[in-house]
């Protein structure tokens, strides 16, 4: 009799063993699945086109990634919208000044460091920025391109302005929306009055 429920013990302990391991197998094995599938998060970058390569039209034989091809479009489309725009156009008396005596000099300056800023802040892994960082830009004292502190109604004329540009190179409302986040981010270091 003993003998019998000594068996029936180890029977059962057996089967409790068995069902653990089963169980613990069975749960490893869902864990696994839900992180063994590739998580892929685009980037803002990636939405606008990413690293494909794509023919430049601003540099006729070369090849640029379809993702700054695109923020490039967006930054020289807002920089005519600013320059037209006399809310915050007189921030930019010296850029202005250039561009009407010919020389794109820091037309061009202000495009690549713009571009570069943007690709960098949307997610872009083949460019760096060698620019001022923002606050220092945005600080006549630091950068005597910039004629004057901007306020926060600036800083609104400017994304007034940032969305217009965008809009005029196609770009759909639920991207811009995206780059206008980004950019809210910077209102801090931008306003300095
Ligand atoms: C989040 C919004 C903004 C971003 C991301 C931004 C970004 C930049 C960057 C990257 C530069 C170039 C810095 C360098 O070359 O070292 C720059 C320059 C400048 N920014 Fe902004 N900016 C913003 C808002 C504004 C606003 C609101 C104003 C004025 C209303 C403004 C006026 C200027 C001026 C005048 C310059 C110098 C332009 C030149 O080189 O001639 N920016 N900004």
């Amino acid at each position: 009799m003993t003998k019998t429920n000594n068996m029936t013990k180890a029977l059962l302990s057996t089967v409790v063993v068995a069902l653990a391991i089963a169980v613990s197998f069975l749960s490893s094995c869902k864990k696994k699945d839900s992180t063994s599938t590739p998580v892929t998060t685009m980037t803002l970058y990636d939405s606008l086109g990413g690293t494909t390569m794509v023919a430049d039209p601003y540099n006729p034989g070369q090849m640029v990634e379809a993702g700054r091809l695109g923020i490039r479009k967006v930054v020289d489309s807002t920089i005519f919208v600013i320059a037209g725009d006399t809310a915050i156009n007189n921030y930019f008396t010296v850029l202005l000044a250039e561009v009407t005596g010919g020389n794109t000099t820091g037309f061009s300056a202000l495009s690549k460091n713009l571009t570069d800023f943007f690709c960098v802040a949307t997610g872009a892994k083949n460019f760096t920025y060698g620019g001022k960082n923002m606050t220092a830009a945005h600080d006549p004292a630091q950068n005597s391109r910039m004629n004057g502190k901007a306020d926060n109604s600036d800083f609104d004329a400017f994304v007034t302005d940032l969305v217009a540009g965008a809009h005029k190179v196609g770009l759909s409302d639920v991207i811009i929306g995206r780059v206008v986040a980004v950019v809210g981010t910077l209102r801090s270091q931008v306003v300095q009055r």
